[in-house]
């Protein structure tokens, strides 16, 4: 099998073949959507509310990341595998930037990591950068920031911030990313930066004018059902098949159908 590069995804936008990613943050999972054919698999710091439960994306630790980004990693054959750099582990300090970069790529066997910002977090990126580590960009909607939107509403509808979203994007791909994720903005103002951009932008909430498209993996096989942003859409409804599952198995047990004589030694 041929593995996914960085450089084939910047073949795929200049052919125009949209690029198709998702999460996954455990061995199972990651195995079964490399085995179906996703071009990108992101260990997202969403498993921060997926996996672990929480609210935010803010308290997943670096340790926790590298734990998940092992177990994609040992299940992938071909997906470029990118890893986010969590909350606390890469702002305001760029030594630490490279740090927690190496340690996610030595440590997991990962490609690639992704920070959220653009000018604020200009030199940990370009340090991250020189030390050969690929960098995806994601601006737009940025969790590890939601205490100061305040909200998870769409980001940069009013022009000061799309303005500012334009230059970040232009700023990532002069210091060398290789992609940019947009989250939540507006169909028209991503079209704007992914036209102007050579670098792919793939887009979460951010309409089809991109270069790719990217969900949260247990949003999109509806395990997740409480969450629904107009952005969503759901291909699987594996919540009601798992409670059917799971209730059909409670009955076989309290029945004592389960296990019957060829299902014993
Ligand atoms: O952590 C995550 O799942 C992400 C995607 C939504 C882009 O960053
Ligand atoms: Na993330």
């Amino acid at each position: 099998i041929k593995k996914v590069t960085t450089h084939q995804l910047q073949a795929m936008k200049s052919r125009g073949e949209k690029i198709s990613m998702l999460t996954a943050y455990d061995f199972s999972m990651a195995k079964i959507l490399d085995t179906a054919g996703i071009d990108v698999l992101l260990v997202g710091d969403s498993a921060s509310n997926v996996m672990a439960g929480n609210e935010t994306t803010l308290p997943i630790t670096l340790d926790h990341m590298i734990y998940h980004a092992t177990s994609v990693v040992k299940a992938v054959d071909r997906a470029l595998i990118v890893v986010d750099i969590p909350f606390g582990s890469y702002q305001g300090n760029s030594s630490e930037a490279l740090r927690s970069a190496i340690r996610i790529m030595k440590e997991s066997g990962a490609h690639a990591v992704k920070m959220e910002g653009g000018a604020e977090i200009k030199e940990s990126i370009q340090r991250v950068l020189s030390a050969g580590v690929p960098v995806m960009g994601h601006l737009g909607l940025t969790p590890q920031s939601i205490y100061k939107f305040g909200t998870y509403t769409v980001r940069a509808k009013e022009e000061e911030e799309a303005k500012k979203l334009i230059e970040d994007a232009k700023l990532l791909e002069e210091c060398g990313c290789f992609a940019i994720v947009l989250e939540k903005i507006p169909a028209n103002l991503a079209k704007k930066v992914a036209e102007s951009l050579t670098i792919p932008v793939i887009g979460i909430g951010a309409g089809a004018d991109v270069d790719g498209q990217v969900l949260v993996v247990h949003d999109m096989l509806g395990i997740t059902k409480d969450f629904k942003p107009r952005f969503l859409r759901r291909y699987a409804d594996l919540d009601r098949i798992m409670t059917d599952a799971t209730k059909a198995y409670i009955d076989d047990v309290k029945s004592q159908d389960f296990p019957n004589e060829k299902e014993c030694y």
